[in-house]
């Protein structure tokens, strides 16, 4: 099938990488989410606002094509529906949070897949461990789910893995909280048609491979585990 044509959702950083424009309500989102005294109830509460936001700007990716409907006053109204198939792609674990803002805010039916990836402690590079991926995916506009972006290498492997299943990169869309710079540029030179919404970019990684400023291990304070 040929590759789908994805439009910009918006000029952040470039056509392919989008930074959600400022606001105060995603600025007091992630204040919340960056807080070390925040509890886990409002971590979450905050994350779902944030990944709203997120989530409906990863969709402008989505092309539409003019839909002519009746509105309940007998007047007709030209507007759009989003046609094309859509699958997220969780990376686990922390990319499964983002499953329900995906559901909720797509106005279709969105299939799921899951992706694990590890860092091999001996070699340090990321490591495939399982994947369970929808059929169809090569069809769709693949999103891939995953909140931290800290060094880019498991990123990059999931990226090689959707496209070793027929997926076009230019129809690959990161759906993304928080990126140091570092990842995002290893991913735009490894992966220069791909797409990325982000809602924050930090610029310092530490010794242990965390974002700083940061909000610490996504996984264990959105899944109460630490
Ligand atoms: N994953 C996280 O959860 N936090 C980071 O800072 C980096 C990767």
């Amino acid at each position: 099938m040929t590759a789908v044509t994805l439009k910009p959702a918006c000029a952040a950083q470039s056509d392919n990488h989008v930074l959600l424009a400022p606001n105060n309500q995603l600025h007091s989102s992630m204040t919340l989410l960056r807080n070390k005294e925040t509890s886990h109830r409002d971590f979450v509460l905050a994350f779902q606002k944030v990944a709203a936001q997120l989530v409906a700007k990863a969709l402008d990716f989505v092309p539409v094509e003019v839909e002519t409907i009746v509105t309940p006053t007998g007047t007709s109204y030209t507007g759009c529906k989003q046609t094309a198939k859509v699958c997220g792609i969780s990376i686990l674990r922390a990319g499964a949070s983002l499953e329900d803002a995906f559901r909720n805010a797509y106005n279709g039916p969105v299939s799921f897949g899951k992706l694990l990836i590890q860092r091999d402690e001996e070699t340090a590079l990321p490591k495939y461990l399982y994947s369970k991926f929808p059929s169809g995916m090569s069809q769709s506009i693949v999103f891939l789910l995953e909140p931290m972006l800290a060094t880019g290498g498991s990123i990059c492997k999931a990226v090689e893995l959707v496209m070793e299943r027929g997926v076009p990169e230019s129809n690959i869309v990161i759906v993304n909280v928080m990126s140091s710079r570092f990842a995002l540029s290893v991913v735009a030179d490894r992966f220069p048609q791909l797409k990325i919404v982000t809602a924050a970019i930090d610029e310092t990684l530490n010794s242990q491979k965390f974002i700083e400023p940061g909000l610490g291990d996504f996984g264990d304070r959105f899944y109460c585990t630490d």
